[in-house]
């Protein structure tokens, strides 16, 4: 085979790899846009926020839905949480294993790869989440039908569109879920 021959081969294998990574990108930002959410992480501040909004209790179970690179996840640990990231993107998945294992923290923070719709939350203490702005009305109708009284509720930006925050520090909500879902509690489906 001549060297041009060669060259041409090259180019072409190249241009394929590109036209792959291209329509894999499209393909991740549509999944992202239709399911939750593409990965933005959230700042320094807005992770303290939500640590100081809901101060997690030795053993409480945080799941935090889209965890992207875990970061949250690994801070609730820390804090003797159990925490659960529920993270849809594998590559992502990946980096926060990773966090995990080199963090120290296998047994106590661990990351499912899932689509965050499928899960249960009923054993949640404590839920963390920040979606897309459209995405908020299922998300508060999915956790109006799965968590318990008295836990609580994240939302990094973008707030639930019928209930009322119980507090709201550097860009964070916070809800709680009221022991009767009625009147006059801190929130309303
Ligand atoms: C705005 S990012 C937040 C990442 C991370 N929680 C943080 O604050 O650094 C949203 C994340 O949710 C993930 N995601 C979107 N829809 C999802 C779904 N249905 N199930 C699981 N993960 C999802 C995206 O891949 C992305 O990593």
């Amino acid at each position: 085979m001549s060297f041009l021959a060669i060259l041409a081969a090259l180019g072409l294998a190249l241009r394929i790899l590109g036209m792959f990574l291209i329509l894999l990108t499209i393909a991740y930002l549509l999944i992202a846009f239709l399911t939750g959410g593409p990965y933005v992480p959230l700042s320094p501040a807005e992770l303290d926020a939500m640590l100081y909004l809901a101060k997690p209790q030795e053993g409480e179970l945080w799941i935090d839905l889209g965890s992207g690179t875990g970061w949250i996840g690994a801070r609730a640990a820390r804090h003797g949480a159990r925490s659960i990231g529920y993270e849809i993107n594998p590559v992502l998945v990946l980096l926060n294993r990773l966090r995990i294992r080199l963090s120290g923290l296998a047994g106590r923070a661990e990351v499912r790869q899932a689509n965050f719709w499928f899960t249960d939350l009923s054993k949640a203490d404590v839920v963390s989440v920040y979606l897309i702005t459209y995405r908020m009305p299922k998300l508060q109708r999915k956790l109006a039908a799965e968590l318990k009284p008295g836990s609580r509720v994240l939302s990094v930006q973008f707030p639930l569109p019928d209930w009322k925050p119980a507090g709201k520090l550097n860009n964070v909500y916070l809800y709680v879920v009221p022991d009767k879902r009625c009147q006059g509690s801190t929130y309303s489906t």
